[in-house]
């Protein structure tokens, strides 16, 4: 029967039909991922065309024995899974990075594989410039994932560490890497230049990644997602499979737009992000001069009964306290008190793309009470109260007003312009990128002191009058 299957699946046209197939999957896949309503038939279609891919790749009379594809694919899935289920949603980002950066690593072996599999002819040029473009690309991925995850997983400092002369290094070394390409292209036959690529392509990943401060890495994240990809369709050339070319495509052209989107966000060019050190010069500290108003949760509850119209802004302190459910809570108790309640959604609150988005979708907040940034702005200017349930960078008006400020051009909710403000987080404490929020010293703003769950099951308990 296998033995049938394998005929039949190695027929070069039911292949090309097969990976069509998968293509297409993909692509209804990304087109449904990006709504919050159709994501997760999208995320099921994506799936169901990779695991396509994979089987007609294995269907292959190439296969000498499966052994070690099957113990790979146990040990691997192990692992995936485990580590799926043991993740807690806010540390989602590292998550993907580390995966993003295992995709650029077996792309690179993958290449290194090839070009060391049989020696190459002189004249096979295209196979070793393309055994060198997925080293390159897959390397770098793979060292600057490492560093980013280590970043986010505050296993090193996520401020920029930066080193003299790291700028003309790091485009010498781009230079380098480009011109040993080339050569290798030229000299398919001589190992040594890909050894050293290697080398060079690793030390890379390192040195680009870690001038850029932690505010700066979900951008950097979704970069090194578009390397991921490229990395997968050089491999997929080198291989001559079409899967992987499409596969590989399609990650790096997402990958690509999301990162522009996000640059887009924070009203930053992606070389500013790659080459300006976001972070470097945080005010820090200016706080201790400035006095702030502390509120009760009954001084919040009268704030927000009393208002026709509440847009909460959420962040990442949402996340981490997982407060959506008391939020939601309080939120269906105002409206049945008449009160309007909106939810303002930053892109990059939190820890990822659509962390907010996910997390409101999880308690069940109707997907048309969730305002985008343009329409989120806009609600705010008439509210009466805007609620900032552990938002900060977001919201920080430095972003507007302090040509000074690293965050200064970062689009943020001007929450100024509604007429009060209620902050709920534990402390004076900065948000990601580290830098003071006047915000918090502003005659509109009540602090609202505590973790966001329990400042919220209070007041749920308040407002049903327990
Ligand atoms: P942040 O600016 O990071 O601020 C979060 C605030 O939540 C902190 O100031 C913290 O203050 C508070 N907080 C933490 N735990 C809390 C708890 N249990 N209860 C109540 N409050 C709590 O968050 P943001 O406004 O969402 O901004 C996101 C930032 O992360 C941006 O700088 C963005 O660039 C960056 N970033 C975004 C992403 C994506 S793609 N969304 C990925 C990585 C980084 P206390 O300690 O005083 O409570």
């Amino acid at each position: 029967m296998w033995n049938k299957i394998i005929r039949i699946s190695s027929d070069p046209s039911i292949r090309s039909l097969v990976f069509l197939l998968a293509a297409v999957m993909f692509i209804f896949a990304l087109k449904r991922l990006s709504s919050p309503r159709t994501a997760r038939l999208g995320n099921l279609l994506g799936a169901a065309g990779m695991l396509l891919a994979v089987l007609i790749t294995l269907a292959s009379s190439q296969i000498v024995t499966y052994t070690w594809i099957i113990v790979s694919l146990i040990i691997g899935s192990i692992i995936g899974v485990s580590l799926a289920l043991a993740v807690k949603m806010t540390a989602m980002p590292q998550m993907v990075g580390l995966l993003n950066g295992f995709g650029g690593l077996a792309s690179a072996l993958v290449a290194i594989w090839e070009f060391w599999r049989q020696p190459l002819g002189r004249a096979d040029h295209a196979p070793a410039a393309l055994a060198a473009i997925a080293s390159l690309i897959g390397w770098v991925t793979f060292t600057g994932s490492i560093v980013a995850f280590a970043k986010l997983q505050d296993l090193i400092t996520s401020r920029p560490i930066q080193f003299r002369l790291q700028k003309p290094a790091n485009v010498l070394a781009i230079v380098l890497a480009v011109a040993m390409v080339v050569l290798l292209g030229l000299a398919p036959q001589n190992q040594w230049i890909l050894i050293l690529l290697i080398i060079l392509a690793g030390w890379l990943g390192v040195s680009l990644v870690i001038p850029i401060g932690g505010a700066d890495m979900p951008v950097v994240i979704s970069l090194l997602n578009s390397y991921s990809g490229l990395a997968a369709a050089s491999a997929g050339f080198l291989l001559g499979n079409a899967g992987l070319i499409i596969a590989g495509a399609l990650v790096g052209a997402s990958g690509i737009i999301l990162t522009r989107l996000m640059c887009k966000a924070m009203n930053r060019s992606l070389l500013n992000v790659l080459f300006g050190g976001l972070g470097a010069h945080v005010a820090a500290g200016e706080s201790q001069a400035r006095t702030v108003r502390r509120y009760t949760i009954e001084d919040a509850m009268m704030a927000m009964q009393d208002a026709q119209e509440v847009v909460v802004v959420p962040g990442y302190g949402l996340a981490a306290a997982q407060a959506q459910y008391a939020v939601r809570e309080m939120a269906d108790h105002l409206e049945a008190k008449g009160v309007k309640v909106r939810y303002a959604i930053h892109p990059v609150a939190g820890r990822m793309p659509g962390h907010m988005n996910v997390l409101m979708a999880e308690a069940d907040v109707p997907y048309d009470h969730l305002l985008d940034f343009e329409e989120g702005s806009r609600e705010i200017e008439h509210a009466d109260v805007v609620l900032i349930v552990g938002a900060n960078d977001v919201v920080n008006p430095a972003a507007i007003t302090d040509p000074q400020s690293p965050l200064y051009g970062m689009p943020v909710f001007d929450v100024r312009r509604a007429q009060t403000v209620i902050i709920s987080k534990r402390s004076l404490a900065p948000g990601f990128a580290g830098i003071d929020n006047p915000l918090f010293y502003d005659d509109k703003t009540m602090m609202i002191f505590g973790d966001a769950k329990e400042t919220f099951t209070s007041l749920v308990s308040a407002l049903k009058g327990e």
